[in-house]
């Protein structure tokens, strides 16, 4: 899908550039960049199709692995960084977008040949000196720097890069990978990171994954890791503060690295100490955890007000609840294995890692789900929990919406309630091994649901999923 809205902008900023548009009168040039597939190639399209956020992706291509290699000085906020894409094309491209908001570009190659690029808001767009062929690999090679910074959502939060008195935030949901490295910024396109991240030596940077090691020289400290199931651009992190570090092995082999920030240390350490033991609970209820690393960064970052699941290892704004643990530790599975192909699903996410929250209640002496529910459904028919049906929250301004959570985490209740506990926790195993390392749709999710139970679920998801308002009474 192409998107008309930037097309206008683009277009005459490419005339005269590119391979096509050079050798022919320039009316004949519109009309073959408008006629769709010419024999040089196409430009990608500037965004993944996301009803919400239009620009978020791109057309194209698919990245395989991003290589990040990045330098933060925590005194100047001064960030450097060069990125590498391996990628493929999935249509011949004479120009193709990435995402990379507010940092300059200081060098762009695309197989090592320098390429002509533009800064268009968040599209960085590059014309190969070389049109690239359906199915070729290449790779993309982009330095830059600056002194990177959060861009606000739809909904007013901040997101990306968050400096903190002592580093930086990072978390990019829904938008802000991009403020500090070009990528396909849609969860559609997952690929694998090796990170490569220098910062002072009195500090620590986390990432995502296996934690390969550090080296210190001239008062500087460089930390490895590397992510290597597939990752959505939103989950990656490299969180930079002066952190507690600890590691160890769990029982089933995954490798957990804690960084904790020493001011909310004490609050975090009774909670923290139960992550091996909620990731076993839900290696149970769901199946086998889905990476080889895990663990938690636990910042001290008042001004940013939520915990995101980054892939691996959870990044806590301050120290987390035990439910915030399940919540962000179950995402693992629910968004971050089996991941989102567009943002209206987002309850696919958030539904289901609240959804958790009440299964651990449940089986570990607290409420019921059914209390849960109830507690729920009691509140009035003008409470915000009804504000808009969970599988369509109607803007990118919604997406972090109660109806998203608590209703979405209501409609699997009900989905429970009707199927019985062995079929419905066959639903959710089924689900995240058929889709893992990949991606779920709603309506995939529907047909797996009808498909397991053997019944006719349309009206059960057109209510708590679909309709407008308070369901009548269960
Ligand atoms: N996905 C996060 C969680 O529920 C929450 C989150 C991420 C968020 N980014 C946000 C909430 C931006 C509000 C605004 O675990
Ligand atoms: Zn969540």
């Amino acid at each position: 899908m192409r998107h008309i809205r930037q097309q206008s902008t683009r277009r005459s900023a490419l005339l005269g550039r590119g391979a096509v548009v050079a050798t022919v009168p320039v009316a004949v040039a519109a009309l073959l960049a408008t006629a769709g597939p010419a024999a040089a190639g196409t430009t990608g399209a500037s965004g993944a199709g996301d009803p919400y956020f239009k620009l978020a992706g791109n057309g194209g291509y698919h990245v395989s692995h991003y290589g990040l290699t990045l330098a933060y000085d925590t005194a100047s906020r001064h960030l450097d960084g060069t990125a590498v894409l391996t990628a493929r094309a999935t249509e011949s491209l004479t120009r193709f977008d990435l995402d990379f908001e507010g940092l300059k570009v200081t060098g762009l190659t695309v197989d090592q040949v320098k390429a002509d690029f533009s800064r268009s808001g968040q599209e960085l767009v590059v014309t190969p000196r070389h049109a690239l062929r359906k199915g070729q690999e290449f790779r993309v090679t982009v330095t830059y720097s600056g002194t990177p910074g959060p861009v606000t959502d739809p909904d007013g939060s901040l997101d990306g890069w968050i400096p903190t008195d002592d580093g930086a935030f990072v978390a990019g949901e829904p938008q802000g990978a991009m403020t500090w490295f070009p990528a396909n910024n849609h969860p559609r396109d997952k690929a694998s990171y090796d990170f490569t991240i220098t910062v002072p030596e009195n500090r620590t940077a986390v990432a995502n994954g296996v934690y390969l090691g550090k080296r210190t020289a001239h008062g500087k400290t460089t930390y490895r890791w590397r992510q290597s199931e597939p990752m959505a651009a939103y989950l990656a992190t490299a969180t930079v503060g002066k952190f507690k570090v600890e590691q160890y092995t769990t029982r089933d082999g995954i490798k957990v690295y804690n960084a904790v920030d020493p001011r909310e240390a004490t609050d975090t350490a009774r909670v923290l100490k139960k992550l091996p033991s909620v990731l076993e609970w839900e290696s149970k209820v769901f199946g086998p955890y889905p990476f080889r690393a895990a663990g938690a960064i636990v910042d001290h970052a008042p001004d940013v007000g939520y915990a995101l699941e980054t892939q691996t290892r959870p990044v806590y704004d301050s120290a987390p609840s035990t439910s915030t643990l399940v919540h962000e530790s179950a995402h693992q599975w629910f968004g971050d294995s089996v991941s989102l192909t567009s943002w209206k699903d987002i309850w696919l996410n958030e539904g289901f890692a609240t959804y958790a929250e009440w299964l651990y209640s449940e089986q570990h002496g607290g409420d019921s789900a059914q209390e849960t529910f109830d507690d729920l459904y009691s509140r009035g028919a003008s409470d915000d929990l009804w504000d808009f049906p969970p599988a369509d929250p109607g803007s990118g301004a919604n997406i972090f919406d109660t109806p998203v959570y608590a209703r979405g985490a209501m409609a699997l209740h009900e989905l429970r309630t009707a199927v019985g506990d062995p079929t419905f926790y066959r639903i959710l195993r089924a689900w995240v091994t058929e889709h893992r390392a990949g991606h779920g749709t709603t309506a995939q999710f529907e047909s797996l649901a009808e498909r397991e139970s053997g019944k006719n679920l349309d009206k059960l998801f057109q209510t708590w999923l679909y309709s407008e308002g308070k369901p009548n009474k269960p």
